[in-house]
């Protein structure tokens, strides 16, 4: 390299060099991320896109991975296909035990160092931190709390009909029973399995309370499958099937959200995603829709949405996993999303001012659940049981709901799949 002894053209020579790449400059990493979700209806996508507006507002480079179909059966087909072919997403919407199943398979990004940066210890509530942490490290980023036990109530309809918000399920039925004398579908449903779960655990926790709702849906314990509280809910749950229109088999949630928006049916039984869904449409809490307890005993359902990062081992990707972890626990997309979304923030440490009469009721009820022991962890939704015994129960859930099935037949039936299932 003889002729670089003079400065000048040692510098023009270096120029030529990098010119040609052969001494390549550390290159800024693109951060970048294909995002596996499986929010597509109105009020889903509108949330689901606050995210992506904000990532590409920071820089990065969102390639879009949406799975129709809510409650998200099909997106975890799609994602374990994906897997197995070696070609796993940046980002997963991910629920419950699964994050730490796909943890321990070692598939995950550890997010130890955004989640220091972040402060994520100080301002996330305990029953979060144990479903985004595996074995002391971050796995996950949650987004949000959703409340899955509400009742959505039409208050046009229910003026109309001259009823009010049931606080037991006898006054549910009765309410349900003035409804469909009037012409009006009572309970506005879609027939699947996640659906048909979702009425399931609302029932328990009416009918039993929360002790019973472990007891029977987390623990699995065989008294309580197979007890009388139990026949009493698969009695209440053949009573629901009275009360939902023709048109069910197969609807999406939020279609039946539509039907309670526009007056055809008085009631819905779903969680506060369907609030996103009302939102989206412009429709008004307190107006157009009301937020009310569902009948019988106190307590409260949780879901939580959170982002796992699977390994890639590329520099754009890992950066841009890092990038959508921070804005995801931000102050500012905390609030943006749920406001939009119809959940209520994950971090603990948010201002009110900006949310409606359900929402600050949730975060409300989220307290004193967990002061009287009354937060359970939703099993149609996968915070609660790993995914084959979820499986068992909505597979004997559904079955019974479509079905002449007795009550009794219906818990014989169900404490054995979930035995076979463990
Ligand atoms: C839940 C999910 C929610 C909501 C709903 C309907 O499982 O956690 O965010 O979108 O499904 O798709």
């Amino acid at each position: 390299m003889r002729f670089l002894r003079t400065p000048h053209v040692a510098m023009t020579a270096l120029a030529t060099v990098l010119a040609c790449g052969l001494l390549s400059a550390p290159a800024k990493a693109e951060p970048t991320v294909e995002v596996l979700h499986y929010w597509t209806s109105g009020g889903e996508s509108k949330a689901a896109g606050a995210l992506r507006q904000d990532f590409e507002a920071a820089g990065g480079k969102w390639m879009d991975a949406p799975v129709a179909g809510g409650g998200g059966d099909a997106a975890s087909t799609v994602l374990r296909s994906r897997v197995l072919a070696g070609d796993p997403p940046n980002a997963v919407q991910l629920k419950g035990p699964n994050i730490k199943d796909w943890a321990a398979q070692d598939k995950l990004a550890n997010l130890d160092d955004v989640a220091k940066a972040e402060g994520w210890e100080k301002i996330l509530p305990p029953l979060i931190l144990d479903v985004v942490k595996y074995k002391g490290h971050f796995v996950a980023v949650p987004v949000n709390i959703h409340r899955v036990n509400w009742l959505w109530i039409n208050p046009q309809v229910f003026a109309k009909v001259g009823v009010s918000a049931p606080k037991t399920w006898d006054e549910f039925n009765a309410v349900a029973g003035k409804l469909k004398a009037a012409g009006i579908i009572p309970l506005a449903h879609g027939g699947q399995p996640w659906q048909d779960a979702t009425l399931f655990e609302n029932v328990v926790l009416g009918l039993g309370g929360p002790d019973f709702y472990r007891k029977a849906l987390v623990e699995q314990d065989k008294k309580a499958l197979t007890g009388d509280t139990m026949i009493k809910v698969f009695d209440q749950m053949r009573k629901l099937r009275g009360f939902i229109d023709d048109g069910f088999p197969g609807r999406e949630w939020n279609r039946a959200a539509a039907l309670l928006m526009n007056g055809q049916a008085g009631m819905q039984i779903m969680g506060d995603w369907a609030k996103g869904e009302l939102l989206a449409a412009g429709k008004v809490s307190g107006k157009d829709f009301v937020c009310a307890q569902m009948p019988g005993q106190a307590g409260y359902i949780v879901n939580s949405d959170s982002f796992v990062m699977f390994k890639s081992g590329n520099a754009d990707r890992s950066a841009g996993q890092a990038l959508l972890a921070k804005l995801i626990l931000g102050q500012k997309f905390q609030e943006t999303f749920n406001l939009l979304k119809g959940s209520i923030p994950a971090r603990q440490d948010m201002a009110r001012d900006k949310f409606d009469d359900c929402a600050v009721k949730s975060m409300d009820d989220l307290k004193s659940a967990v002061a009287a022991n009354g937060l359970v962890p939703s099993m149609a939704h996968e915070m609660a049981v790993p995914g084959a015994v979820r499986g068992a129960f909505l597979d004997v859930v559904t079955s019974h709901f479509n079905s002449s099935m007795t009550s009794q037949d219906a818990v014989k039936k169900l404490a054995e799949a979930v035995d076979l299932a463990k």
